[in-house]
């Protein structure tokens, strides 16, 4: 799948990509980093997997409080989003979060999301990243 690479990932890397994500948040948001730098196309599909969570932690969680940590096992980029909303998030034909697991899965990766009524809500993109 191809889409055009963000300029801002291009520029700073995921890194700073995802600094500038958290940091337009309308819902606070800290961002802990603890990878490398992961081929191109890995990058983007994780910067894609965190905008549409972090896009939908703003509209549907009712959260006061979003974290994205970005960690790399072995050869697997994970980036994870948690926020402390109310739950209840579904993955569903046609909309944002099955989009994301079909990208995820188009590099042989896998979204996983847990959001059970109540809350919290952890949106989890896993890749492998060994070129
Ligand atoms: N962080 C969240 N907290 C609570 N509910 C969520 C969260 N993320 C998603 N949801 C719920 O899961 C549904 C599916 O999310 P998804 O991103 O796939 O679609 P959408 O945001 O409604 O539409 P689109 O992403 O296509 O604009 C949402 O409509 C919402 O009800
Ligand atoms: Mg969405």
């Amino acid at each position: 799948m191809r889409s055009i690479l963000p300029t801002v990932l291009e520029n700073e890397g995921l890194d700073g990509a995802l600094s500038a994500l958290v940091a337009q948040s309308p819902v606070p948001a800290t961002l802990r980093v603890r990878a490398g730098r992961a081929p191109v196309s890995v990058e983007t599909t994780v910067y894609f997997a965190v905008a549409e969570a972090l896009t939908n932690v703003a509209r549907h969680s009712g959260a006061s409080h979003a974290m994205v940590v970005l960690t790399h096992t072995g050869d697997r980029l994970h980036a994870r989003v948690e926020d402390d909303g109310h739950g209840g998030a579904v993955v569903r034909d046609g909309s944002g979060l099955a989009g994301i697991a079909r990208r995820a899965e188009a590099h042989d990766g896998t979204l996983r999301v847990w959001s059970p009524a109540g809350g919290p809500t952890v949106v989890e993109v896993e890749l492998p990243c060994g070129s």
